[in-house]
């Protein structure tokens, strides 16, 4: 069910400008995750990242980019997504095949020894939050003392006059920077869909869908995953960057 380096640079490409459609300053967004791990890791000779809905490897890739020499473990539960970063970005990661907070997923990793730093982008939305619980508490015990968990994602003020400023923001921000009008999520899809070298890993896709749709996109404020990291065990929570609702939140475990 391979794919060709031609196919896989074409899809990871469109992938790339289609999510920034979605994640206001995603780059800069990107750059603030890596200062994070950066600062987390600095001397440490061969940090261990994990990238939690790694998705075709975008953020991977910048991550070993950025720290050449960290090793990063890249997970995610969609084989036509996995198979493009396993071809476009093969040597950013290690990517893992599994579901996020079903049982055995920690195992499924194969980590040998903890992590630095857990990170992840535009992904944890798509728990529900007894599950965001269970994924944060997992995530605790698989870090070291001092490690962190970095996590760029929507997170929409629990006000309505308030989530209305924030969305706002956002879209004025795209505007300016044209990235309102890139192909969007829909589009991508359906033009993927249409490729025939891409059929197999669709047929894949297809036979794994759960019955009943799958599970909810409930975006939370950040006031609610601070609360359930606190309640998973870690110590210190901020937001170390934001633009509209587009936020990075940084999460320390206790030394
Ligand atoms: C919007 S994409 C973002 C991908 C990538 N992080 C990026 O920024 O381009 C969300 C990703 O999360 C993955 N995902 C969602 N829920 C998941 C779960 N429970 N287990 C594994 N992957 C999951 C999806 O398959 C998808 O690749």
């Amino acid at each position: 069910m391979g794919v060709s380096m031609d196919t896989a640079r074409t899809w990871v490409e469109r992938w790339e400008r289609q999510q920034r459609r979605y994640a206001v300053d995603r780059e800069e967004r990107f750059t603030v995750i890596a200062d994070v791990v950066e600062h987390v890791t600095a001397g440490r000779p061969r940090p261990l990242l994990l990238d939690l809905g790694c998705g075709p490897g975008s953020l991977a890739a910048r991550l070993v980019r950025r720290l050449p020499g960290a090793e990063v473990v890249a997970a995610d539960m969609d084989p036509l997504l996995l198979e493009l970063g396993r071809t476009h970005h093969a040597d950013a990661a290690r990517y893992v095949d599994t579901v996020i907070g079903e049982d055995g997923w920690t195992a499924d990793l194969g980590l040998r020894r903890p992590l630095d730093a857990a990170v992840s982008t535009t992904a944890l939305h798509y728990l529900d939050p007894a599950t965001l619980l269970d994924t944060y508490r997992s995530l605790a015990a698989l870090l070291r003392p001092g490690g962190v968990l970095v996590n760029g994602d929507h997170f929409p003020p629990e006000s309505a006059p308030c989530s209305a400023l924030t969305a706002r923001v956002g879209r004025r921000r795209a505007e300016r920077t044209g990235t309102h009008a890139d192909e969007d999520w829909t589009s991508w899809w359906r033009e993927a869909a249409r490729d025939p070298e891409l059929a197999d890993l669709f047929a894949e896709r297809e036979r794994r869908r759960p019955a009943g749709g799958g599970g909810g996109t409930e975006a939370l404020s950040v006031r609610r995953h601070t609360e359930l990291l606190h309640t998973a065990g870690f110590g210190h929570v901020t937001t170390v960057w934001q633009f509209g609702d587009s936020c990075v939140l940084a999460a320390v475990k206790n030394q």
